[in-house]
């Protein structure tokens, strides 16, 4: 996707409102708070990035899950605003997590979805996402997720250093 739409940057404390804004009309009450936030720009070893469209406003974020010693990441939360979305922000930001995860020699890519949640998997089966699993209960009493993992293969390279 053309980078001149969008830009995927960090996030900083001053997208925090626009961060929120975005989690909350996407999760309601289980959004991510303002120190859960403020806590993934300032002191974790997780990646919070945002897309930010020309003229700067933020249309989407992922939080990508990252543990020292950990041999996988995680996609904790993507999201994109409603009057952005079907424009592949989702993809490019996704892109940009397996990239990260690749650099970091990690093996696998985690994330949980709920069932019904079409879009988003079929944002997932397209990116390779698969070996699903059923988790019971894992957003709440009733209410399973489906695991979907991401093998990261080592990147080949030819004798000459470019990838094939
Ligand atoms: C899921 C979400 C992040 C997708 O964001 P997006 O920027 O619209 O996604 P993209 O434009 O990159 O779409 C990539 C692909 O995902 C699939 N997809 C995305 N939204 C879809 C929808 N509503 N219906 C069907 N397929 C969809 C399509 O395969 C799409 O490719 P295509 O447009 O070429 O057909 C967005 O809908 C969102 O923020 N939803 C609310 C939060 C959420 O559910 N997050 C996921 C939690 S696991």
């Amino acid at each position: 996707m053309p980078s001149d739409r969008w830009r995927i940057r960090r996030a900083q404390l001053s997208d925090l409102p626009r961060l929120l804004e975005l989690d909350e009309a996407a999760f309601g009450l289980e959004a991510l708070s303002r120190p859960q936030l403020r806590h993934f720009v300032q002191r974790s070893p997780s990646r919070l990035l945002v897309a930010a469209l020309p003229g700067g406003v933020v249309a989407g974020m992922i939080l990508i899950g990252l543990r020292r010693g950990r041999p996988f990441a995680r996609i904790d939360s993507i999201v994109v605003g409603r009057i952005h979305r079907r424009r592949g922000i989702a993809r490019a930001l996704l892109h940009q997590a397996i990239e990260l995860a690749r650099q970091r020699k990690l093996e696998q890519i985690v994330l949980e979805v709920e069932p019904h949640n079409r879009g988003a998997i079929d944002l997932y089966d397209s990116e390779g996402f698969g070996d699903r699993l059923t988790v019971a209960d894992y957003y709440g009493e009733g209410r399973s997720a489906l695991r979907l993992r991401l093998s990261l293969s080592p990147i080949r390279r030819t004798r000459s250093g470019a990838h094939p």
